[in-house]
């Protein structure tokens, strides 16, 4: 099946789709994304990405191209044209094409670019089975990592980091020992007297939409929940520990910097979470 793209009002196919060499995103990661999941072709959490994006353009005092009914149309029309039935939608906005200049441009129009993914499956059956491994390493970003910028390099350097210790994720750590997050994902542990915990969002972590919609389903659940930092030392220590974003749902996490964590399979908590993440958010059996 063809691919396509979406580009500045036009759907185009895929190996066609381009933007101009002083598009702002390209030279300054002057942009922002959001990273939407599709199950059997319906956007997950859609209203919370929007919401998130919109903040995040605010924040960077940029422009959204186009209305939100517009933006919505374009999405369900892209994941028609390509088809997707499991996957994600891939959403941009830079702050346009202008001459190379640090300030912002005058009268640059905002680029709106998307593509989708069909992954098959979310996960490969030795994931959920055995769950992934995770290394942790410095947090080396800036302090604004509440906004969904496209400026990724530590967070590139930190998952190859990762993949070259055979790892699925790296933990990124401040200063004092405490989680922050995920390259792309949140951080969760449960203790060994069953408290689910999560680092609090602010400036210095992403708010995942899919940790926030964890989150509620955690307390219907009637599970113990403590939203404050937990360190590596903690973590080494829990019973279970997971990871959540719109592409990996809760991710169960069996090592940590290769020691095993509780007794070294997923654990109920995350499993779980991701069920009723796919049951009640997808409104799908997992
Ligand atoms: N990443 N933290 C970081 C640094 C992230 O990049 C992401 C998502 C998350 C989880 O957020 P959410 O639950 O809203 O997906 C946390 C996406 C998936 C990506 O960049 O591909």
């Amino acid at each position: 099946m063809a691919r396509w793209a979406y580009v500045n009002g036009r759907y185009l196919p895929h190996p066609q789709a381009r933007v101009h060499i002083e598009d702002r995103g390209f030279q300054f990661a002057d942009g922002v994304y959001e990273v939407v999941g599709v199950v059997e072709g319906r956007m997950v959490d859609r209203e919370g990405h929007i919401a998130r994006l919109l903040r995040s353009l605010g924040e960077l005092r940029m422009a959204m191209p186009v209305t939100l009914a517009v933006l919505d149309l374009i999405m369900r029309e892209l994941i028609r044209r390509n088809g997707v039935r499991n996957g994600h939608i891939y959403l941009q906005i830079t702050r346009g094409v202008a001459p190379r200049d640090f300030k912002f441009p005058k009268n640059a129009r905002p680029t709106l670019v998307m593509t989708t993914r069909d992954v098959g499956k979310f996960a490969t059956p030795a994931q959920l089975e055995n769950g992934v491994s995770v290394i942790t390493i410095p947090d080396i970003r800036w302090l604004r990592r509440d906004i969904k910028s496209v400026a990724l390099l530590p967070n590139v350097l930190g998952k190859q980091q990762a993949v070259e210790a055979g790892a699925f994720e790296a933990w990124q750590v401040d200063g004092d020992g405490m989680v922050n997050e995920g390259c792309s994902s949140n951080a969760w542990i449960v203790t060994a007297d069953g408290t689910l915990v999560t680092r609090q969002t602010d400036h210095l972590i992403l708010a995942g939409i899919t940790r926030a919609s964890m989150l509620t389903l955690a307390e219907s659940a009637g599970i113990k929940v403590e939203i404050r930092r937990f360190s590596v030392a903690e973590a080494y220590a829990a019973r279970e520990a997971f990871l959540s974003s719109a592409t990996t749902f809760a991710m169960p996490i069996t090592r940590i910097d290769g020691r095993a964590i509780g007794d070294g399979k997923p654990g109920p908590v995350a499993r779980r979470l991701r069920s009723a993440y796919f049951e009640v958010v997808c409104g799908q059996p997992s």
